[in-house]
């Protein structure tokens, strides 16, 4: 499983590509806005840090909008994938920018049949909302697999990107289930490391070790 950072935090993402567990960058207009940076500046700052894949979203409703500041976006580095919603328009924009060869990462899925479409018109990644499924009282973890089975059924390459991730089990159940990739905040990301019996037994070892006098 591939592991993205879901922010527009520079600082944030510096610090966590030195650990060579950043497989790219997901952002949107909401962390561009919470990063209180132009969207062209940072996008690039970020591009410079991380080799894979940095998601950067249009923000226009129309098809040739959003294909013209998909091309704008693309322009910042090789390394961008141009974000477009899914929706009708989106659809339209995704092949077009695909055609080009050109990333897209078709984004605000919350069901399989509109991560079907997205893999019929080529997109490169599908991003279904698990969170806020979650958060709506429906099943996020279950669109995952039913998007896993959809396409496996096909043999579709678009990448199944589970994105709004909340918590270290849904970074695993969406492993469990065969996500290609998973988008997760800084600290969800530093979070899987954690487990109580690993600072036990380290302070256990560490104490025992004191004890020797010995040094290496
Ligand atoms: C992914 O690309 C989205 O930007 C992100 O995962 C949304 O997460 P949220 O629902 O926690 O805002």
């Amino acid at each position: 499983m591939k592991f993205f950072v879901d922010t527009a935090d520079v600082d944030a993402i510096r610090e966590l590509a030195d650990s060579g567990l950043v497989d790219g960058v997901t952002t949107n207009p909401s962390l561009i806005a919470k990063s209180g940076r132009d969207i062209l500046e940072v996008t690039k700052e970020i591009c410079d840090i991380v080799e894979g894949p940095v998601s950067a979203e249009v923000t226009a409703l129309k098809a040739d909008e959003m294909i013209e500041q998909g091309r704008k976006l693309a322009k910042i580095a090789e390394n961008i994938a141009v974000k477009v919603p899914l929706t009708m328009d989106g659809l339209k924009a995704c092949k077009v920018l695909t055609d080009e060869g050109k990333m897209v990462n078709v984004t605000l899925c919350f069901s399989a049949n509109q991560a079907l479409l997205a893999a019929k018109v080529g997109a490169t990644f599908i991003s279904p909302f698990i969170g806020r499924l979650d958060d709506i009282n429906l099943d996020g973890m279950e669109l995952i697999a039913e998007i896993r089975q959809v396409y496996d059924n096909y043999g579709f390459e678009t990448e199944i990107l589970a994105a709004s991730i909340r918590t270290a089990n849904h970074v695993k159940q969406a492993a469990l289930i065969g996500a290609d990739v998973g988008t997760m905040p800084p600290n969800v990301l530093k979070g899987l490391a954690q487990h109580p019996l690993t600072d036990k037994g380290l302070d256990a070892f560490m104490a025992d070790w004191a004890k020797t006098g010995q040094t290496l």
